[in-house]
């Protein structure tokens, strides 16, 4: 197989989400990178890979995923340094990563590093199975149907990222990375008539799972990986 990058979406947590094509990709890598927040820690994607095949090699890549925009410049850097001289050695190197890896991932700030360092590099991508999906099939919810919508929202900055799509009641409306703002979006989705539907799934596929309705849990802020669903308001 020729030399390049691939970015491969493990899916949200449970290995046997990961599709047959993303185990294929993984198996056939000359090299398989895995982020992480410190060498000595297993990654969540390295986890979801282990547990599908423990049988893969996977070297972890540290990424400083926080706020710090000076450590994440030096991290990506250093981390395409890494992966280019891989591909300097004809390898064809595969990077795994959470979901899907063209939806809120790491993977593409790592390709561009990599393709500013080596242009030539051929960069593709295997989808991933996303954690609002995991989270929709695990609580029941139709996530959108006939003319509905489907805006997908991230929240890292403040539950009132939510309030503007809150106003299209025929749109579903997956939030992300609202974790630490949890308590506020339930008030948002008092606020709009929306909570009574509303689904909420934190580590989901992991052993530290939560997943139900939103109102069960928002009392209190979430992790990082947690995900709340808003299905759009139905006639009966
Ligand atoms: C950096 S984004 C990654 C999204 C991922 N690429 C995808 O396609 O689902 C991280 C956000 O995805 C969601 N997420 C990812 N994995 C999750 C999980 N196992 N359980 C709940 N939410 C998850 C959370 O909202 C989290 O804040």
């Amino acid at each position: 197989m020729p030399s390049g990058l691939v970015g491969v979406g493990v899916g949200p947590g449970a290995p046997d989400l990961l599709t047959v094509r993303a185990l294929t990709a993984c198996r056939t890598a000359d090299r398989v990178f895995s982020p992480t927040m410190a060498m000595d820690v297993e990654g969540r994607a390295e986890s979801v890979l282990r547990g599908a095949d423990p049988g893969v090699e996977i070297e972890r890549l540290v990424f400083a995923i926080r706020r710090d925009e000076q450590a994440r410049a030096e991290a990506h850097a250093k981390a395409a340094a890494r992966v280019a001289s891989c591909l300097d050695d004809g390898e064809r190197v595969a990077f795994i990563t959470l979901g899907d890896p063209n939806i809120y991932s790491t993977f593409h700030h790592l390709a561009a590093a990599v393709r500013h360092r080596r242009p030539e590099t051929e960069v593709t991508t295997v989808p991933g199975i996303m954690a609002f999906q995991d989270v929709v099939a695990r609580t029941g919810t139709i996530a959108t149907d006939g003319l509905e919508r489907l805006v997908i929202v991230s929240a890292v900055d403040g539950a009132d990222a939510i309030i503007a799509p809150l106003q299209d009641a025929g749109a579903a409306i997956v939030i992300y990375k609202g974790g630490r703002h949890l308590p506020e979006i339930r008030q948002h989705l008092e606020r709009a008539g929306r909570l009574e539907d509303a689904v909420f799934g934190e580590m989901i596929g992991l052993p530290e799972e939560r997943v139900g309705a939103v109102t069960d849990f928002a009392d209190q802020p979430a992790a990082y990986l947690a995900t709340v669903m808003v299905p759009p308001k139905r006639s009966a």
